[in-house]
């Protein structure tokens, strides 16, 4: 292996002009909400916000301010959770899999549907339904579901402001907050319906896990939803290159940036014991390479450019050159290839229970002493908020009326997805 170590340092530059990057970060950080009506949040100020300082390694840009979180934050790789977001989506068959999609639809639209024409005054005085996406990215899953669910407002957080911040559906806010923020998710208590959280496995501790899904559990309306979707970033089925690159990616991430890659694999079981929800579902599928189709095609390409997002990662920790990382990537597609290697892909929900009696029977796990003074500053300043009524809280749930029918893993009934998305 290779002398990469002074290679990759003597790439490394310190990029001090990022706006001339094309990205006008300070702009967006500065920019008022489209409407001033609708706050992004009661308790968010801009002075949580992060800098915004990238640096660029071997073409790639980083954002330089979370030491955890090492992926680029690069055009290419925008491009590469764009396409992650439509296999999500054709794995679980849609955007969602919690039965949100009569809460989301808004209590007019609801009401409308109904037959009893005298409570619809009543109804359109509530809130909008309120949607979370944590570590939402360049925001494609937000504005998606914005654009579907119009009565809804959907609030999205994430450490690099990839999210656009002009040309976006009114119902939709971003915000440049590191979730890991001593201080908190910034919202009340009981402030959303529904919760999401996909392709994160990179970004936290198993210690940190517990505070963001303590975190979650905080800020979900009693009867409100939170879900998950998550990669196991472990490739099965493997060939001896990939086995050797692979073999220590779980333990360095954790040894050497404190990140616990098994998220995907645990995150069920966070959800029900730390969050305590109720009503937990997963499901798990499988995506996998080969050459028979745009699907297996859509894994290959997928696995190639995840690569490359890793290539800082495997540079420095494996001391390999730019060259020998090449030639690595290549061996491990084509082996994944000719392996027919997966992935495994997890989706969970539950439900925060409406009462509190259901939290009587809670695990007793011990708060890190910097949780610790963040509950005690949350809770000194939420006592604040007199939050209006949710259609959550109201106790008068509506049922699912979309007819998710998830099957058998199989990769054989996920062909049609790519044609339309593809180059
Ligand atoms: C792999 S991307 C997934 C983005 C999006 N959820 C999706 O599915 O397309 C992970 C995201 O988490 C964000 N992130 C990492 N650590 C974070 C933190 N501590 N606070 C907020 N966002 C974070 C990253 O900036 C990145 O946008």
């Amino acid at each position: 292996m290779g002398n990469s170590q002074s290679q990759t340092s003597k790439t490394i530059k310190q990029d001090d002009t990022e706006e001339s990057e094309g990205l006008d970060f300070h702009k967006a950080k500065n920019k008022s909400p489209p409407n001033p009506s609708l706050p992004p949040s009661p308790i968010y100020t801009s002075n949580d916000a992060h800098n915004t300082k990238t640096i660029i390694v071997n073409g790639r840009r980083y954002q330089n301010f979370n030491t955890k979180y090492i992926l680029p934050n690069d055009d290419e790789e925008q491009d590469r959770l764009v396409q992650a977001h439509f296999i999500y989506k054709h794995l679980f068959n849609g955007n969602f899999s919690a039965p949100v999609r009569g809460l989301l639809s808004g209590p007019v639209s609801s009401a409308r549907r109904g037959s009893s024409g005298s409570s619809q005054s009543n109804w359109e005085d509530l809130p909008p339904p309120r949607v979370l996406d944590l570590g939402c990215g360049n925001g494609t899953w937000i504005l998606e579901m914005a654009t579907e669910f119009k009565h809804a407002h959907f609030y999205g957080i994430d450490i690099s402001p990839n999210y656009p911040t002009a040309i976006k559906p009114p119902n939709t806010f971003f915000i440049q907050y590191d979730i890991l923020n001593p201080k908190g998710l910034p919202f009340p208590d009981s402030y959303f319906d529904y919760v999401f959280m996909r392709q994160v496995y990179t970004c936290f501790s198993s210690l940190d896990w517990t505070t963001v899904v303590r975190e979650i559990k905080r800020v979900v309306k009693p009867g409100g939803f939170v879900e998950f979707r998550d990669i196991d970033p472990i490739l099965k089925n493997i060939g001896p290159t990939t086995y050797k690159l692979f073999e220590k990616f779980p333990e360095t991430m954790k040894n050497n940036y404190d990140v616990d890659v098994d998220w995907a694999k645990n995150m069920y079981s966070c959800l029900q014991k730390v969050g305590q929800m109720t009503d937990m579902h997963q499901i798990v599928r499988m995506l996998r390479s080969g050459n028979s189709g745009p699907i297996c095609h859509t894994m290959n390409n997928s696995l190639k450019s995840g690569l490359n997002s890793y290539r800082y990662f495997f540079q420095k920790n494996y001391n390999l050159s730019s060259e020998e990382y090449d030639k690595i990537t290549e061996k491990v597609v084509n082996e994944a290839i000719d392996y027919h290697s997966y992935f495994s892909y997890f989706n969970c929900w539950g439900r925060k229970p409406l009462y509190d009696c259901h939290l009587a029977q809670s695990i007793k796990i011990q708060p890190n002493p910097l949780e610790q003074n963040r509950l005690q500053t949350n809770s000194n300043h939420r006592a604040s908020f007199n939050l209006p009524p949710s259609p959550t809280s109201l106790g008068d749930i509506q049922s699912s009326d979309e007819n998710h029918i998830f099957g058998q893993d199989s990769v054989s009934d996920i062909n049609q997805f790519i044609q339309g998305y593809e180059d």
